[in-house]
């Protein structure tokens, strides 16, 4: 078992050394007495130089290596040589001289489509047109209907393991705060966001959704004396409309606290939990970044140590500067908040910003109404490059205060009866947000389509794979 090693451990050091790999057949080329066979492994890969050799290398291994379709699984056993010359296309900078090759998996010799042309950038295809080569655009229906197969892309496995970086952090830095993690159920009575956007089912006879939002659950686990908790679990909204960052179901990043004076005590720990994200990630994914880069080039995130926070009127005042004027209780449409990012960005140097103190017609009914005037709210909005990754707030935590903005908000107050009674025993003030994680990572890396974050999106034309 020592022979073996991962292609992404190869290096200079190992120059000399008998190995034993597992990978792809990413590409092979040959003629006569010498094959040229790329080794893919999760992303990363290796040129194995096959040479025709007594005793060691056949003319029929040659033949055989040029046989093997592309993508198939196979063991490749050979000695670590550098090369004279730097070589292009491969991720190692070593290659291997190979002596043996086994198939351990064969795929399908005709496959939907090619993984290189999968791979390539704008740029490319751009240089391709003048120079006339054949690369063939692979669009998203194909690459996500066989997802399994674009998924292999170097691009697309470095934005998986930012998906898995983003979630430890959030969990890790939480946990150091003194946050308990919860799974609350998925399967609930009623909707917790407002009753259009929500998947109904029969549950045993009885009216059913799936959760729209751990919301009511995590406020309940604040009510029972867990102090601080987070949740990493799915989210459920029957979306119906069809945009570049809307799923119909997504990972949701939430977590709930007491409150003791302000809601600012949420921001705060946002704010530090946030800039811990942005600098694990700039610190222990430089790989992932680079590679998504190559083929989706973007501007790396700017960010404050101490995050922006302005107003709504503040924002809407920039905005207002800008020739654009909004009802000053009404929401913000997406082209707005593009603008406003812009603005922001022009003005403070930052991608990232928290926006709070919003109307309160525009919150959901179980948002805090601020104490100086209840026409607004003790809630925000996080944004990145404009587009909003997080919304939270303070809660009300009175039954009866929380009875009426229910009904105030057409909120069938029956299917909430256990939750509002949970507050009827005592109820610390409180507060808390929701993130989306695939958006945290679509935007961080400036993806234009939250489906390139989504391992198997799910939106209204797409139950499969
Ligand atoms: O803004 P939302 O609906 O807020 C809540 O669910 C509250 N319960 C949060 C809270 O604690 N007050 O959703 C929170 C986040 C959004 O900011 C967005 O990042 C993401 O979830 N999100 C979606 N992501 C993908 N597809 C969708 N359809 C999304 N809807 C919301």
């Amino acid at each position: 078992g020592r022979k073996w090693k991962k292609v992404s451990e190869l290096d200079a050091s190992l120059n000399g050394q008998s190995v034993l790999l597992r990978g792809r057949c990413h590409t092979t080329r040959g003629k006569g007495k010498i094959a040229f066979l790329i080794l893919r492994e999760a992303g990363h890969t290796v040129q194995c130089v096959f040479q025709v050799e007594d005793n060691v290398v056949s003319k029929g291994l040659i033949k055989y290596i040029n046989s093997l379709s592309k993508e198939s699984i196979i063991d490749v056993e050979g000695t670590v040589d550098i090369p004279s010359a730097p070589i292009n296309g491969t991720t190692q900078q070593v290659e291997l001289k190979g002596r043996k090759v086994y198939c351990v998996s064969k795929a399908r010799p005709v496959l939907p489509f090619n993984l290189e042309d999968a791979s390539r950038s704008e740029k490319d295809f751009q240089k391709a047109e003048q120079e006339d080569l054949q690369y063939v655009r692979v669009n998203q229906d194909t690459r996500l209907n066989n997802r399994v197969l674009d998924l292999r892309t170097s691009a697309n496995q470095a934005v998986f393991r930012i998906q898995s970086y983003v979630s430890m952090f959030f969990r890790q830095f939480l946990v150091s705060r003194g946050f308990v993690e919860i799974h609350t159920p998925k399967l609930i009575a009623g909707a917790s966001e407002g009753g259009a956007a929500v998947f109904s089912l029969d549950y045993y006879g009885q009216p059913a959704c799936l959760a729209q939002s751990p919301q009511l659950h995590k406020q309940m686990a604040i009510c029972a004396d867990l102090g601080r908790v987070f949740e990493i679990g799915p989210v459920f909204r029957a979306e119906n409309s069809f945009t570049h960052r809307h799923l119909c179901e997504f990972t949701g990043l939430d977590l709930e606290m007491e409150i003791k004076e302000h809601y600012f005590e949420v921001l705060d720990i946002l704010d530090e939990l946030f800039v811990f994200v942005f600098d694990g990630l700039h610190q222990h994914c430089s790989k992932e970044l680079e590679a998504i880069n190559e083929q989706y080039p973007f501007e790396p995130l700017k960010y404050l140590k101490k995050t922006l926070r302005l107003t709504f009127e503040e924002g809407l005042q920039l905005l207002k500067d800008d020739g654009i004027e909004l009802d000053p209780f009404g929401d913000l449409d997406t082209a707005s908040e593009r603008r406003l990012g812009t603005l922001v960005k022009e003005k403070y140097n930052t991608d990232f910003y928290i926006l709070h103190r919003y109307p309160l017609a525009v919150r959901p009914f179980y948002t805090m109404p601020c104490f100086d005037n209840p026409q607004y709210s003790n809630s925000f909005d996080v944004f990145i490059r404009g587009e909003e990754i997080i919304s939270g707030a303070q809660r009300v935590h009175d039954p009866e205060l929380l009875t009426s903005r229910a009904e105030a908000c057409g909120i069938n107050v029956k299917s909430l009866s256990t939750y509002i009674d949970s507050f009827r025993w005592g109820a610390v003030p409180h507060g808390g947000v929701g993130v989306g994680l695939e958006r945290v990572v679509m935007l961080y890396c400036a993806l234009n389509n939250i489906r390139k974050a989504s391992m198997f999106p799910r939106d209204p034309t797409r139950l499969a794979p």
